[in-house]
């Protein structure tokens, strides 16, 4: 196995992956790098569009077969090259090793079975035990993300349950097996801010108690500063910034980091004038070839950002931004 560390957990490599769109292909994560390091939870933050989704279903494997494909790069599971695995390996990766859970219009509840069914469905799909074990096993799992009357909730389908519920059972069905990995694609949008609220600090408490690693993906600041350790803010399929969370707070270097926090809600901004940034994240087919991709929206944009490609460079310990306003030689 090349240089693989027993802290690092998954590790992403130069990744490109995209779409065919009208006969030609184009990149949706371009050149993304990233390492995930046991019991840690990553924040990955950008306005929609700029490619989180894409990067978690490359993770898993999931992009649509017929019109995607990673193009380039390598992901590394505890030192594996997943990018090697047959579809049988990945299954059993799925799940066990590395599970999922999305924003609520996108869960996989099947809507004609019971509860009861779909949880157990993931022991029987990855372990071999006794029906009155298993059925005891969800029972606990089930009160472990915090269903109270979980020998009820067995029985109901999904359309009985609130978006909260929901979310939960979708969290204990996740966290079944004890994954080493949590992806975490917008779990608590579809929810109402008190609900949220809560789904956000099981996860917390999950996580702390199981020592799993969360990729955490949200388009929500507030929500990165509550649950995570790390953070790498994307635009245009890029990581433009990587940092600790108390870097990325109280000394953001990227401008459209810093238009990002502008626009979070705060309790001491006097009037709530929640500034929105303008323009749009551009399609796939109006990404800029070269030069940065924010350089439309920027406010700092340089003559020289319109030609020349900022790469991610180091501005303090554990903190790397890719600006071409923090490049030396360019003023
Ligand atoms: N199935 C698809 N076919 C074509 N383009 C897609 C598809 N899924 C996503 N995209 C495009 O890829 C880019 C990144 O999308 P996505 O990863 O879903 O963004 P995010 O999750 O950050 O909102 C967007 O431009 C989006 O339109
Ligand atoms: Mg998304």
């Amino acid at each position: 196995m090349t240089n693989h560390s027993s802290n690092h957990l998954l590790e992403i490599k130069n990744l490109e992956a995209g779409f065919m769109i009208d006969g030609a292909y184009y990149n949706a994560v371009n050149r993304v790098s990233l390492l995930v390091k046991s019991n840690t939870i990553i924040g990955v933050v950008g306005e929609s569009g700029c490619g989180k989704s894409v990067l978690s279903l490359s993770i898993m494997k999931l992009l649509p077969k017929d019109r995607s494909k990673i193009k380039n790069g390598d992901i590394f599971f505890e030192g594996k090259n997943i990018g090697e695995f047959s579809e049988a390996e990945m299954n059993t990766l799925r799940g066990k090793e590395i599970s999922m859970i999305f924003q609520e219009p996108m869960t996989s509840l099947n809507p004609v079975f019971t509860i009861g069914y779909q949880l157990k469905e993931v022991f029987m799909n990855h372990e071999k035990s006794s029906k009155r074990n298993i059925e005891t096993r969800c029972i606990q799992l089930l009160k472990k993300v915090g269903i109270g009357r979980a020998e009820e909730v067995m029985k109901e389908y999904p359309y009985q349950l609130s978006g909260g519920m929901r979310q939960r059972v979708m969290i204990a069905i996740a966290i079944a097996c004890q994954p080493k990995l949590l992806i975490a694609d917008e779990p608590t949008t579809a929810l109402d801010v008190t609900v949220q609220a809560q789904i956000l600090q099981l996860l917390k408490d999950l996580q702390a108690k199981s020592k799993m690693s969360i990729l955490f993906i949200t388009h929500d600041l507030g929500v990165v500063a509550e649950m995570c350790d790390e953070v790498v803010v994307m635009y245009g399929g890029q990581i433009v910034e990587r940092a600790t969370v108390d870097q990325l707070f109280y000394n953001p270097k990227h401008p459209y980091t810093i238009l990002l926090l502008d626009a979070m809600p705060s309790l001491t901004k006097e009037v709530e004038v929640l500034s929105s940034i303008k323009g749009i994240v551009p399609s796939l087919q109006n990404m800029p070839q070269q030069g940065c991709r924010f350089v439309s929206r920027c406010p700092n944009a340089l003559e020289k950002c319109k030609t020349s490609t900022p790469s991610l460079r180091n501005v303090e310990q554990g903190h790397e931004v890719a600006c071409l306003l923090y490049e030396s030689n360019v003023r």
